[in-house]
């Protein structure tokens, strides 16, 4: 029987801490802000902006949101960027993503200033994690290892497998446990062996959006299992990319979808926006 990470538990403690920062901050002046942008009306993006907003007033944060229509221009989402990037009370730009298709989104991920990019997309801030010298960390996989840690679990010298090459989640959770001195394989769409490999891990971390993908046959006994999948179910039910029953006896410790992974993601975006209120404050050096 595996323990369950609760991300319900840890996130509550992260946002408690931020909070309890973002009240020290006040007390010298500085209100961290968060503008979030949201183009078109994708319903999954519309929740995600909600929760992102009630966050920052849970944590004590300014939030603006900037909803523009579907058809708006690559030019006018530009020129919005441009003037979050020197607006004084705003901290952190967050353009939620998918963009719809006639935008390009590496240019709008480009444009925002490295100094507010709380997603940490920017290709510097993407460099700086690469080199292990950052501040930011995507929020996902950054959730991830608080998890990890939450529950005393030593990455270093484990064997780690992170299924899922996306720059959002399965390049930097690559890093950040290499970081910890992981021995890390990351697993794709053309990988040989899939279940081998998966049943080689210590601590299996499973990023590829398919619902169940990952079953008892992958995976090791006592493995740490990670689910950072949001799926839907053949019943519509929301489940991740770990079938839960089958793999739950197999682990030592497992995250659930959902209360796993999910709620660790707003929670570190909102210790983006802190980090960033105190860089661009000078209470924290960039160097
Ligand atoms: N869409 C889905 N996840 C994310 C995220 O973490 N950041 C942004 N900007 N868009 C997303």
């Amino acid at each position: 029987m595996a323990k369950i990470i609760s991300g319900k538990e840890v996130s509550a403690q992260v946002r408690a801490d931020v909070r309890a920062e973002c009240e020290t901050l006040k007390q010298q002046g500085i209100t961290p802000g968060l503008a979030v942008i949201i183009v078109g009306d994708d319903p999954a993006s519309r929740v995600y902006v909600n929760n992102k907003k009630k966050a920052c007033a849970d944590v004590g944060f300014l939030s603006e949101e900037y909803t523009l229509p579907a058809q708006t221009t690559q030019e006018e989402l530009l020129d919005l960027i441009e003037k979050l990037n020197n607006k004084k009370e705003i901290n952190g730009i967050l353009c939620q993503l998918p963009l719809p298709k006639h935008l390009d989104e590496k240019a709008v991920i480009n444009a925002i200033s490295p100094l507010k990019d709380v997603d940490a997309f920017h290709p510097s801030n993407v460099g700086r994690i690469m080199i292990g010298d950052y501040h930011f960390l995507p929020c996902t996989p950054a959730g991830v290892m608080e998890l990890i840690h939450s529950a005393d679990i030593d990455v270093n010298g484990k064997n780690c497998v992170v299924i899922g090459r996306s720059n959002i989640v399965g390049k930097p959770m690559a890093m950040l446990l290499l970081h910890e001195n992981g021995t890390v394989t990351i697993c794709h769409s053309r990988t040989k062996n899939l279940k081998e490999i998966c049943r080689s891990a210590d601590i299996l971390v499973a990023a590829v959006g398919k619902p169940k993908f990952v079953k008892a046959d992958m995976v090791k006994e006592g493995a740490v299992v990670i689910d950072v999948g949001m799926d839907r179910d053949e019943n519509g039910k929301l489940c991740g990319d770990v079938d839960f029953n089958e793999v739950e006896p197999l682990a030592s410790y497992i995250t659930p979808v959902p209360g796993g992974v999910g709620p660790m993601t707003i929670a570190m975006l909102m210790k983006n926006t802190l980090m960033a209120a105190k860089i661009q404050n000078g209470v924290l050096n960039n160097a």
